[in-house]
């Protein structure tokens, strides 16, 4: 039976080369166009490793429409796209709007202009929490305010959602579904892949295992004196191979027209709140390695509690999040070890 083939936009990312694992597990066809702005090409290696398939990799930008037309025609029959490539740091999106800008909104639309010129039926988008910025009440739904963004970055993420939303509305034929994510987190089981920030890790986990492992000195909490339990802030902190699996789930479901809607938006989450220090406690626990970390001043523009809702998902995608956080904790741990006998 031919395969669907699916594009992968950032697809030799953190969370676009775990789901590149889970479509070809499921029996896609899996093209990744990269351009390697934040991932390395090595990932190619992991993915063929677990999977036994390499991916179709073209190294380019989704902002250059030329590229994307070349391979729509190199590659006939593409039915969906999953949407990953983005610049995501919150900080460097303060100092770098116009890039965020650019580079998150014109790739999205150069996608919705061609995919009914090449009949891609439909495309799943990589949204955030950040669109719900700091929550009045937690947990939280879909139908949760969305309020102003506290950054560029968070700002491109609710007008990409209004992009697909307009353009859809128009009369476009095609669908969507916007997958809202908290905090993933973790890595394959196998260790073959995980994240790999470029430079100091901006995000909390790969800081910490860098940390855990003697990259990086100390970690710094930024601040225990917020209004939670332990004083320092919450997540929902989401194993990255249960958020991919997710995306498969959700790309059955569009490209088998499962609903009416030609959009839908789900939130992907444990349902539970952990803090920094539970978090912390949790790697300390499941690897038996202690974390050296320190109390800091807070960071600016940080959330102070968010943590989702995932019944909508739990109930119409069929999908629930599986992965305990120690084990969570401990994959991160194994794939920092794996980094290190690689000599990164
Ligand atoms: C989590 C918590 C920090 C680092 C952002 C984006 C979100 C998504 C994930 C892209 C916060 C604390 C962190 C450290 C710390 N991005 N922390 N010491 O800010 O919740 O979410 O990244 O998809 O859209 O908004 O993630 O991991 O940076 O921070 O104490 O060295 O850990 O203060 O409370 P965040 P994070």
């Amino acid at each position: 039976m031919e395969k669907t083939r699916i594009l992968v936009t950032g697809g030799t990312g953190y969370i676009g080369s775990h789901t590149v694992v889970e479509l070809q597990n499921a029996g896609y066809e899996v093209i990744i166009i990269d351009n390697l702005s934040n991932s390395n090409i090595n990932v190619l290696d992991g993915i063929e490793a677990i999977t036994g398939k390499r991916p179709v990799f073209v190294e380019g930008d989704v902002c250059n429409i030329d590229t994307l037309k070349s391979i729509f025609e190199q590659y006939p029959g593409i039915k969906g796209i999953i949407n990953f490539a983005a610049s995501k740091a919150v900080g460097e999106s303060i100092e770098k709007p116009s890039l965020y800008y650019r580079n998150n909104l014109v790739s999205l639309l150069n996608l919705l202009d061609l995919m009914p010129v090449y009949g891609v039926k439909g495309i799943v988008f990589s949204s955030s929490c950040t669109v719900y910025g700091e929550p009045d009440v937690n947990p939280v739904t879909e139908q949760t305010p969305i309020k102003s963004a506290t950054s560029p970055y968070g700002n491109t993420k609710q007008i990409s959602e209004e992009i697909i939303t307009d353009v859809i509305k128009s009369g476009a034929p095609v669908k969507s579904v916007i997958l809202r994510y908290f905090n993933p987190v973790g890595a394959h089981p196998s260790a073959l892949i995980g994240e790999l920030p470029n430079g100091v890790p901006q995000n909390l986990v790969p800081y910490l295992t860098q940390t855990a492992i003697g990259i990086r000195e100390v970690l710094s909490v930024f601040g225990d004196d917020y209004d939670t339990p332990d004083g320092s802030c919450i997540r929902d902190f989401i194993n990255v191979v249960d958020l991919a699996k997710a995306h498969v789930i959700a790309m059955d479901r569009m490209l088998t027209d499962r609903s009416e809607d030609s959009v839908e938006i789900f939130n992907l989450g444990t349902g539970n709140g952990v803090s920094v220090l539970e978090l912390i406690q949790s790697f300390e626990r499941s690897t038996g390695v202690k974390v050296n970390y320190k109390i800091s001043p807070r960071r600016p523009g940080d959330i102070v509690k968010v943590w989702a809702d995932p019944s909508h998902a739990n109930n119409v995608l069929g999908w629930k999040a599986q992965e305990t956080l120690d084990d969570t904790m401990l994959s991160a741990w194994k794939w920092q070890l794996q980094l290190r006998e690689r000599g990164l």
